[in-house]
C-alpha cells in the first residue's frame, strides 16, 4: 500500500470508531495535515449525523467550511468528545511530536478539551525514541533568540522555519538533535522558556487511541 492508501486506511478507522457515537449535538475536535484532511474528507459524508467541528487551523476550518460543516469556536462549545489528528511522530506511549504543519498551539488547546484523543497515522510515524523529527516550538517573535539560546542549553539545535508565521501570528522554531528519553519533562522545560507559547510534544497530554496504517491492516493501540 502507499502511503496516501495508509492515510486513507486510519482515517477510514477513525470514522468507523466514532460513528457509533455521533448524534445531532456532537460536536468534533478536527486536527490538521495530510491525514487529518483524509478524515474531514470521509466525515464529510456523514454531515448529517452529528453539529459541526472545532477546528485546530484556519486549513482545517476552511476544509470543513468548503464541505458544509459547520464550524465552531472552541469557546461556543461546552465539551468534545473526540478530537481526531494526525502527528508527524507516535512513540509506543502514544506520545507524539506534531507541529510540522504549525498548527501545534491550538491542535494542543483541542486535544486538551477533548474527552478522547484518536491519532491517525501511517507506520512511517512509529518510533521508539522521540526526536528524529524535529521538534516545532511556536515562539513569540521578539524572543526568537532567547528562547534559540536557552533551547541549546538544553542540548537542541534550534533552525528559524523561514517564511512561516502560524495561525496566531507567531514564528516555529524547529530542534533538531534532541535525544527525547523524557518527553514530559523536556515538554515542560521548553514551555517555561520566557516567549514559547508551545512546543510540539504532546506527552503530557498524549493521544488515547492511535490508529495505525500497516502493510496488513489498521492497527489500534491504547494506552
Ligand atoms: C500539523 O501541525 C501537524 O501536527 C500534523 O498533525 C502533522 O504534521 C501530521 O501531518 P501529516 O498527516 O500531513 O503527516
Amino acid at each position: 500500500m502507499t502511503q496516501d492508501e495508509l492515510k486513507q486506511a486510519v482515517a477510514k478507522a477513525a470514522i468507523d470508531a466514532i460513528r457509533p457515537q455521533l448524534d445531532s449535538e456532537s460536536v468534533i475536535g478536527v486536527g490538521t495535515g495530510s491525514t487529518a484532511n483524509c478524515f474531514i474528507d470521509l466525515l464529510a459524508e456523514l454531515k448529517t449525523e452529528f453539529d459541526g467541528a472545532v477546528a485546530s487551523s484556519d486549513a482545517t476550518a476552511e476544509r470543513l467550511k468548503g464541505h458544509g460543516i459547520p464550524v465552531y469556536d472552541l469557546n461556543a462549545v461546552t465539551g468534545l468528545e473526540y478530537y481526531i489528528d494526525g502527528a508527524d511522530e507516535a512513540n509506543g506511549q502514544l506520545e507524539l511530536i506534531k507541529g510540522g504543519g504549525a498548527a501545534l498551539t491550538r491542535e494542543k488547546i483541542v486535544a486538551a478539551v477533548a474527552r478522547t484523543f484518536i491519532c491517525i497515522a501511517d507506520d512511517s510515524k512509529r518510533v521508539d525514541l522521540l526526536g528524529g523529527f524535529p521538534l516545532p516550538v511556536e515562539v513569540i517573535p521578539m524572543a526568537r533568540s532567547h528562547v534559540g539560546r536557552e533551547i541549546v542549553k538544553l542540548g537542541g539545535d534550534p533552525v528559524y522555519r523561514e517564511g512561516v508565521t502560524t495561525d496566531n501570528g507567531n514564528i516555529i522554531i524547529d530542534v533538531h538533535n534532541l535525544q527525547i528519553d523524557n518527553p514530559i519533562e523536556l515538554e515542560r522545560q521548553l514551555n517555561n522558556i520566557v516567549g514559547v507559547v508551545t512546543n510540539g510534544l504532546f506527552a503530557q497530554r498524549p493521544a488515547d487511541i492511535l490508529l495505525l496504517g500497516t502493510a496488513n491492516g489498521v492497527e489500534t493501540i491504547k494506552r
